[in-house]
């Protein structure tokens, strides 16, 4: 699959899934929800640092490395909102439901940014076969790596 379809596959996935963690009051759904969120989110995130940002990071191209290293930054500040998720204990507080939805805010925000820049990026540096490649690779890494 080509590497923006797969990634915006994704990403359609995560935004549904922060709006049944933010609008449920079944803290087992929640619970289940967030599970899947996490694992997919981190999956997510690692093979597209290994396959799109640091491709475009080797472009040499100076715009294109700091969108690059944006994403890498936001990825770290949605990172370290997950620790704090994960070790919640009680889906249902004030603190944990908060967390949930600045979760949102910035995926949201990070979700619009690479589908507006970062994919015309990719279709500016890369050739249509590369593309496919770069989503076998990003496909086959997800499955790899370990969150
Ligand atoms: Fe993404
Ligand atoms: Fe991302």
């Amino acid at each position: 699959m080509e590497i923006t379809k797969a990634l915006k596959e994704d990403h359609k996935e995560l935004k549904s899934m922060l709006d049944t963690i933010n609008s449920s009051e079944d803290a087992v759904e929640i619970r289940t929800t967030f599970e899947a969120f996490a694992e997919l989110l981190g999956k997510h995130s690692k093979a597209e640092e290994k396959v799109v940002y640091d491709a475009l990071i080797g472009t040499g191209d100076d715009e294109t490395e700091v969108d690059a290293h944006e994403g890498y930054t936001e990825h770290m500040l949605a990172d370290t909102l997950l620790k704090k998720l994960k070790a919640g204990t009680d889906p249902l507080s004030a603190e944990w439901r908060a967390e949930a939805q600045v979760m949102q805010e910035i995926l949201e925000h990070h979700i619009k940014e690479e589908e507006d820049t970062i994919f015309d990026d990719v279709k500016d540096n890369f050739e249509s076969n590369e593309r496919e490649e770069m989503g076998a690779a990003f496909e086959k890494l997800k499955e790899a790596v370990a969150v």
